[in-house]
């Protein structure tokens, strides 16, 4: 709900009131936007809701509604239509002095949260020495996305990625690692042993063909566990490479997270278990101690159990979450914590977060959250695979996107007859590519599968990167053109309001607070993006329809300070998204 609404509603609610007295004070007015912006912004369907309770006809309750309602500072005469709704449109006025407003603000009137809150959002979090795969892609755009948006409502964020660098894969890694690597164990020298997902694969043959190094690799995870020197600081060497590797990724798409892995919470393991058995939560079953859960059954309909300690004495992905849910709780003071991982991890989550409840460790004013996306596709539907069938590395996968809009930008170079340089064409080629890739990803709910198209997200036209990028670069090309520096219109520029397409676009300027808090609460990025995209296109349309730089004073310096405010608008909605502009393409 935004200002005007709260506003209206507040109105609505006095008329109520003196037209049917006290008893109706915290009746909801039922003040929803217009279905048809013929019949104006909002209407209230009140009348409605109350004609049985009043036992009169809803077009006379409206009527006399409207006859106590004044609002002549917000709307024009409100009218009642239909069988009872009150039909409320905005005044051109009102509208100017909106904007005037979101003009001034450098916020461009997104308010800051009321309380500021500490909110983790664990996103990215892939596993080391394995692939970074298209699901950490998601939970990396998505998760920093999220991120961008709390940060700018004012919150105090902690980005944690929750690296999987703890089990017992590392005694076969660090096993292989003995072998084909004896002098990088003994020195201090960081080490470079090339494609680790290679490396793995080979540990992974000979852990199963070769009895003997399969006993040396438990061995190893007993030593690993125990803190042995000489194992341990084989680990570190197979962490520092994939973080570098990792690092890779994450520079390209400009994301910040502080790394936090599961190896992190591994002294706090053994109190998650006495504690739970101290809640009386812990049973035994075939060795292994657990949980049992509500609502969770397997086939045959018993109950399921978590487990969080093996029949070996080993904990799991489970108790690491669970201790991190205590530890992000009591140390970070978290009172929002946000999961962002592909759906196949609903489950975990769900029963995660009820052993913690049961447990007693969330107070009341935590909330913990799990926000889960779909499965990357490819154009064929089925799972996102490269031609010969391996699994996409992400770092050819960006760089292809790169390449494409390099190629893009040299074919409309020659069709415009234009000339650029090599850093202009590198840097316009990295822009809109990295923003293709993450923009087609954000712009889809991110509950359902999405699937991957170099060609859709590469194109200029539709809800893609390069049109909202494009609309950005059209309100600068104006300001080049006509040789106006937007910065010095001043923000008091008046913008009036005359033709249809700017009462539409201002109308949907005013909207971006009501959008950005929206995505604060239910997290899904899409809706920014779809805010976007509607902006660019009321935007497109205006210019279509209204002369901008040839018109008389002080329609051009309203028409100018209106695609000023359009493009500051696109600039901050993209960076929330971790998207750049540019200032030509
Ligand atoms: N490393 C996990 C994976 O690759 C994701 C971790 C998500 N975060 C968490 N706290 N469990 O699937």
């Amino acid at each position: 709900m935004n200002a005007t609404q709260e506003l209206l509603k507040e109105k609505l609610q006095q008329a109520l009131v003196t037209a049917f007295g006290a008893e109706f004070a915290g009746v909801d007015p039922v003040l929803v936007a217009a279905s048809n912006p013929k019949f104006g912004d909002y209407q209230a369907n009140v009348a409605l809701s109350l004609a049985k309770r009043l036992g009169q006809q809803p077009r006379v309750i409206a009527q006399a509604i409207v006859d106590q309602l004044d609002v002549s500072d917000i709307c024009k005469p409100p009218e009642v239509a239909g069988p009872g709704f009150i039909n409320l449109k905005l005044t051109t006025q009102y509208l100017e002095a909106q904007l005037a407003t979101m003009q001034a603000d450098s916020r461009l009137g997104v308010a800051k949260a009321k309380t500021s809150k500490r909110e983790i959002v664990d996103f990215s979090s892939p596993n080391i020495a394995k692939e970074m795969h298209v699901g950490h892609l998601r939970s990396t755009i998505i998760g920093d996305s999220i991120a961008r948006i709390l940060e700018f409502r004012g919150h105090d964020v902690l980005r944690l990625n929750h690296v999987g660098d703890w089990g017992t894969q590392f005694g076969m890694l660090i096993t292989y690692l003995r072998e084909v690597y004896p002098e990088a164990l003994t020195t201090a020298n960081a080490l470079d042993i090339g494609d680790l997902v290679t490396f793995y694969k080979q540990a992974k043959k000979r852990f199963d063909e070769d009895e003997a190094f399969q006993e040396q690799a438990r061995q190893e995870v007993v030593k690993l566990q125990a803190g042995a020197a000489d194992t341990i600081h084989a680990w570190k060497l197979l962490c520092e490479q994939s973080r570098a590797e990792f690092q890779v990724i994450y520079d390209l798409l400009d994301i910040k997270v502080q790394e936090r892995g599961e190896s992190f919470y591994n002294p706090l393991l053994p109190k998650v278990v006495e504690d739970l058995e101290q809640a009386g939560l812990l049973v035994e079953d075939q060795g292994a101690k657990c949980v049992f859960l509500e609502g969770f059954t397997n086939k045959e309909g018993e109950p399921l159990p978590l487990i969080v300690q093996k029949s070996d004495g080993g904990y799991n992905y489970a108790t690491t979450d669970l201790a991190a849910i205590r530890y992000r709780i009591q140390e970070d003071h978290a009172k929002r914590i946000i999961y962002v991982t592909d759906a196949g991890q609903a489950n975990h989550f769900a029963q995660v977060f009820q052993v913690v409840r049961k447990a007693g460790w969330v107070p009341d004013d935590v909330e913990l959250v799990h926000v889960p996306f779909g499965l990357v596709l490819g154009e064929d539907g089925k799972k996102f695979k490269t031609r010969s069938g391996d699994t996409v590395r992400l770092r050819d996968l960006l760089d292809e996107a790169i390449a494409r809009a390099r190629a893009d930008l040299e074919n409309r170079l020659i069709q415009e007859g234009r000339q650029e340089t090599e850093e202009f064409k590198a840097n316009v080629a990295k822009v809109v590519g990295i923003s293709a890739v993450k923009y087609a990803d954000l712009s889809q709910n991110r509950t359902s599968n999405y699937v991957f198209s170099y060609d859709k997200m590469l194109s200029l036209k539709g809800n893609t990167a390069p049109y909202m990028l494009y609309a950005y670069v059209r309100t600068q090309g104006i300001s080049r053109e006509g040789n106006i520096d937007f910065e010095n219109l001043g923000t008091d520029a008046k913008i009036l309001l005359q033709e249809d397409t700017e009462l539409t676009l201002a109308k949907h300027l005013l909207q971006l607070d009501e959008i950005i808090s929206d995505v604060e609460q239910d997290l899904l990025p899409n809706r920014l993006c779809e805010y976007l995209y509607q902006l660019s296109d009321k935007f497109n349309k205006f210019y279509e329809n209204c002369p901008v730089l040839k018109s008389e004073e002080p329609i051009r310096t309203s028409r100018l300070a209106l695609c000023y405010l359009t493009a500051r608008t696109l600039k901050l909605g993209l960076s929330l998204l971790g998207i750049q502009v540019l200032e030509r393409m």
